[in-house]
């Protein structure tokens, strides 16, 4: 069985550019995961009042984290952090307190903007959450993506033959990281 990915993209954009990111990482890695994407868009705002009775949404979350080998990350920017959006899916899975979901896995984080200097400081704040998550993240090759129409198109198909080559080294180095995970933890 190849490991089973599960999949955030940090934006709730139909017209997502991180969302053709993800596309395009999924096909670079379909020879060595599985993917499964994991919504956010439909949970309510976190409140630890519901800890004790999470709402259905949460518990699916929860369950596909779970289930998971490993978590995909793929998020813009919003304003020099990560959209809250993904912080609050982060706050619900790492609740009721000592029943986070998070604990122990393996993740790796790309972000994609419209600008050069994109998600840089956005996806160091999330390898920080992550960390006091216990989860480890890929720390080479880091994705910083100005995603451009010439580059990935809406359909996640990528254009450009250097940058399919480094999805595939994000991807093949992400298996490696993965699979050690599992082994030593
Ligand atoms: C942005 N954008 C942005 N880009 C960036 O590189 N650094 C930043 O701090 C921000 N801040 C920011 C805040 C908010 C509220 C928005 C809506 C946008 C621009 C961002 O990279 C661009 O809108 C991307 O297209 C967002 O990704 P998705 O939604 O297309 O995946």
């Amino acid at each position: 069985r190849k490991p089973d990915i599960a999949v955030f993209v940090g934006s709730l954009s139909a017209r997502s550019i991180n969302q053709r990111l993800s596309l395009a990482l999924q096909a670079a890695g379909d020879d060595l995961f599985t993917f499964t994407p994991v919504a956010i868009d439909a949970l309510p705002l976190y409140n630890r009042d519901l800890d004790g009775d999470l709402p259905s949404t949460v518990v699916e979350l929860k369950r596909k984290v779970l289930a998971a080998d490993g978590l995909l990350f793929v998020s813009p920017e919003y304003n020099r952090s990560i959209p809250s959006a993904l912080k609050n899916a982060l706050d619900w899975g790492s609740r009721p307190y000592g029943a986070s979901a998070w604990q122990g896995k393996a993740a790796a984080v790309a972000g994609g903007s419209s600008g050069a200097l994109g998600t840089a400081i956005g996806q160091s704040h999330l390898r920080m959450i992550l960390t006091h998550l216990d989860v480890l993240t890929l720390p080479q090759p880091e994705l910083y993506v100005k995603v451009t129409d010439e580059l990935i198109t809406e359909w996640g198909e990528v254009l450009s033959e250097d940058f399919e080559k480094l999805l595939c080294r994000f991807m093949e180095r992400f298996a490696r990281l993965v699979q050690a995970r599992v082994r030593t933890y």
